[in-house]
């Protein structure tokens, strides 16, 4: 997508260097930051310089890839798996990080010399790579078709290009029937405690030049009351076999009240976000972060970009980045193959 009239990925690789869009700059800064090893990518991704499902399966299947191109003849076996295991730990909740690491894994060990394995692996992290500008491309198509004229939008956290690499997942609807002459209005929730709606959806749509407004996470039930919503499309981290779908945290509550409201609610995402071998959402695991991101916030000071505390010390948080949205709450998933129910029987055909 383009940042003042430059086409841009939320990351890409050249050479053995890994370049990423500074998520945690955004939106005061737009810089890209640079990795040259499978640590500081993968640190990027822990960190979250790097983040969304899609970015951090591409940035995964990169970083395994700059493990195997450090690495000699005798030794690369050893240090890739040491790198797919080291990376796989960065994030517990996203299906893509896995997926990604995991088809990594599979060509280099499939491969029968060093030099077999570098050339497998480099066009696999390219596939997967492509692989999300596809998709998002394909989800636009879909889910554009859900949009009418004029259409009010409501979506949770950041499942824009920034999350997908390009496009978006439930964001990419939005762009094409923006380009299509639509002019669809965006709700954003703000998305506490990291802010991800305010700082990276608002972005990306001020880039985009759609119309939209952050509101605060506790205000969609009261816009949604009022009529003013007519969609909620939202992304995806893993989707299980049965629709259960972890997403960002405060979305199970979305969804709960788009039902209680008559509102479709959607959720957009690749085919590699569903988790077939998970059955349910009770199995997928949590990712429980810092406490800190719940008591400080990240804001333009009046000379720099400052973290300032805001609750009293004597307060403790807790903070899951993730929860489980029910697929009964789901009306349907906007997938590159098309709008599907939240079946088991329509998730196994995505497959097939
Ligand atoms: O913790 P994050 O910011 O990496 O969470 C990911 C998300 O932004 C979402 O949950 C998103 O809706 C799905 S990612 C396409």
């Amino acid at each position: 997508m383009k940042v003042n009239g430059k086409n841009y990925q939320a990351a890409w690789m050249q050479e053995n260097t890994v370049k990423m869009v500074d998520q945690l700059a955004l939106p005061f800064r737009f810089r890209i930051k640079k990795s040259d090893s499978w640590q500081e990518s993968a640190a990027a991704i822990r960190d979250m310089t790097v983040r969304g499902a899609g970015t951090i399966g591409a940035t995964a299947a990169f970083a395994v890839l700059q493990a195997l191109l450090a690495s000699n003849q005798k030794n690369y076996l050893k240090n890739s798996r040491h790198a797919v295991q080291e990376i796989k730990k960065t994030r517990p909740t996203a299906n893509d990080l896995f997926y990604a690491a995991d088809s990594m894994s599979m060509e280099i060990n499939k491969s029968n010399s060093f030099e077999e394995a570098k050339k497998n692996a480099k066009k696999k992290a390219f596939e997967i790579f492509e692989s999300y500008l596809e998709s998002g491309k394909k989800i636009g198509l879909h889910g554009n078709a859900l949009l009418k004229k004029n259409a009010r939008v409501l979506t949770h956290c950041n499942a824009g290009w920034l999350a997908l690499v390009d496009w978006g997942s439930a964001t990419a609807p939005i762009y094409a029937a923006s380009r299509g002459g639509k002019k669809p209005f965006v709700f954003v929730d703000e998305t506490r405690p990291r802010l991800q709606g305010a700082k990276l959806t608002a972005w990306e749509l001020a880039q985009e030049k759609i119309a939209h407004c952050v509101i605060a996470d506790n205000a969609a039930g009261h816009f949604m009351q009022k009529g003013e919503i007519d969609i909620v499309i939202t992304g995806a981290d893993r989707i299980a076999l049965n629709g259960d779908t972890a997403n960002k945290i405060g979305t199970y509550e979305k969804s709960v009240l788009a039902k209680e409201n008559g509102i479709p609610f959607y959720v957009a995402a690749p085919l590699s976000t569903f988790d077939t071998h998970t059955l349910s959402g009770k199995e997928i695991i949590i990712e429980e972060r810092s406490q800190s991101e719940v008591l400080r916030v990240l804001g333009q000071g009046k000379k720099r970009v400052e973290e300032v505390e805001i609750y009293s010390k004597k307060s403790t948080a807790k903070n899951p980045a993730f929860d489980i949205t029910p697929s009964k709450y789901i009306t349907g998933f906007i997938t590159p193959k098309g709008i599907i129910k939240p079946t088991k029987n329509e998730i196994r055909s995505l497959f097939k």
